[in-house]
């Protein structure tokens, strides 16, 4: 009698143990939460209006022309260009790799932060890349009315790319960028 309560205990066990793990095949993975990367376009391939015949995410052409447009932006703004005296003297001259490296890392930086997955930035962190002490292209350090232009300019630049001020998907770009205000600024 006693075996026999034994064996029916742990048949039951087994049982239930079968019963969960079938359950949990059969139950979908939850699915993963849309990013603020696929609010702008996410990965979907599109093609490269800048290099003919190849392809770029979606989501990393809209935040390149934001960015490319917000250069431009600074690049006019005496608020704020007198930092940038190396990028506009190369780009005066007809060199354009500063600007390139700016761009792609800029884009990389906001790729990321707002949750690609197939981009990696390898720039430099946010306080070396705004102390003319370890970035020599950095001219003077920032002050928070610096921070504002850039933050001004940022959504001109974005106008420029055909993103309205209003858009929920840049306002939040927008907060991230605010977020960084104590790194940027180091005067
Ligand atoms: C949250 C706001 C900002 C972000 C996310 C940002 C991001 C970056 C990144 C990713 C780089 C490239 C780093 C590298 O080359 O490895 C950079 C460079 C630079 N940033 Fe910023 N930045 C911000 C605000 C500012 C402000 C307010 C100023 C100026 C007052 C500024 C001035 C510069 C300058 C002068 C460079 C070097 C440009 C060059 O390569 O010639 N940044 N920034």
């Amino acid at each position: 009698m006693k075996n026999l309560i034994i064996v029916s205990i742990i048949t039951l066990c087994f049982s239930t143990l079968i019963f969960e793990s079938c359950k949990k095949k059969d139950t979908p993975a939850p699915a993963a939460q849309p990013t603020l990367y696929d609010s702008l376009g996410g990965s979907a391939m599109v093609a490269d209006p800048a290099n003919s015949g190849t392809q770029i995410e979606k989501g990393r052409l809209l935040i390149r022309n934001i960015i490319d447009s917000t250069i431009f932006v600074i690049a006019g703004d005496t608020a704020i260009n007198g930092h940038f005296t190396v990028l506009l003297s190369e780009v005066g001259n007809g060199n354009l790799s500063g600007f390139q490296e700016l761009s792609k890392n800029l884009t990389d930086f906001v790729a990321v932060g707002t949750g690609a997955k197939d981009y990696v930035y390898t720039g430099l962190d946010m306080v070396t890349a705004h102390n003319p002490a370890t970035n020599p292209r950095m001219n003077d350090k920032a002050d928070n009315s610096d921070m504002d232009a850039f933050e001004k300019d940022l959504f001109a630049g974005a106008a420029k790319a055909g993103v309205p001020a209003s858009t929920p998907a840049l306002i939040s770009v927008g907060k991230i960028v605010e977020s960084l205000r104590s790194k940027i600024v180091q005067n």
